[in-house]
């Protein structure tokens, strides 16, 4: 059965993108067909892990979201150059400041057209044979991240254990997650508490605690590296393929 993940998280900079990204990679590697958005509208930078920008991107997901072009456009295969052809799909979004700009002004109805498009991209994508599709959004409340929430079957919550993100993620949970009746997991990134920490395998919100990666200043340093690939014994290599399997038991 085909898997649709939100990565979500209440604030900025928890790990998000590098989780998604890898996360993905290890699902490809398991040999699962695999599709990755990037519904990071505001902020997007899913591309640093394919590639250095300069190539170039015909669509893009805002023209999935408003519309204009369907899911086969906008997404591209990068199996290729990863040594999995036909396994990777991703789709960019354009940041770009006038753009950016733009779509803060969207309303509503507009916002709730790109869910529609949304949805019917990831049915597209399912009825041609991707098994796992992931979406690495913004932080909080903006309307393309409660989207990508609402489309998926599951959110992988990805916590930094600070006393801001924790409110901010409890609100979450109660006001988004809880009432939109999603199953969820949470990874406590960059995490600072030893690793016997009883939260771990634990439940927290209701939800359960799947992995606690410690804050590790090699992964900061090869941002933009798809670790999984390049160094498969690299602590949050080894990490993500545990949430990966994790995810797996609880789906
Ligand atoms: N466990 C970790 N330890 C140290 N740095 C990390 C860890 N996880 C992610 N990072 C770094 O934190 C920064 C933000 O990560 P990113 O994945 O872009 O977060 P987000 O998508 O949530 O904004 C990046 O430089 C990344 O390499
Ligand atoms: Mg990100």
């Amino acid at each position: 059965m085909a898997l649709t993940i939100a990565v979500h998280s209440a604030k900025g900079g928890t790990g998000k993108t590098s989780i998604a990204v890898n996360l993905a990679i290890a699902y490809a590697l398991d040999g699962r067909k695999v599709c990755l958005l990037d519904m990071d509208l505001r902020g997007p930078t899913l591309r640093t892990f394919f590639d250095d920008g300069s190539s170039e991107v015909p669509f893009w997901v805002n023209d999935l979201l408003s519309g204009k072009k369907g899911i086969n456009e906008v997404v591209m295969d990068t199996g290729v150059d990863l040594g999995m052809a036909g396994k990777v799909s991703v789709a960019y979004s354009k940041a770009d400041i006038f753009e950016i700009r733009e779509l803060a002004s969207k309303d509503r109805k507009w916002q709730s057209n790109a869910l529609k498009n949304i949805i019917t991209g990831k049915k597209e994508l399912i009825r041609n044979g991707t098994e796992v599709i992931i979406l690495d959004t913004g932080p909080g409340v903006e309307y393309e991240s409660i989207n990508a929430v609402a489309a998926c079957d599951l959110v992988l919550i990805v916590h930094s254990s600070t006393k801001a993100c924790s409110e901010c993620t409890e609100q979450l949970v109660n006001g988004v997650y809880k009432s939109l009746n999603k199953k969820c997991a949470i990874v406590d990134n960059m995490h600072h508490c030893s690793l016997d920490d009883d939260t771990l395998d634990g439940m927290r919100y209701g939800f359960p605690v799947i992995a606690a990666i410690p804050c590790i200043c090699d992964i900061a340093k090869r941002s933009g590296e798809i670790l999984v690939l390049s160094d498969r014994e690299h602590e949050f290599s080894r990490a993500i393929c545990d949430i990966k399997d994790k995810l797996g038991r609880i789906l």
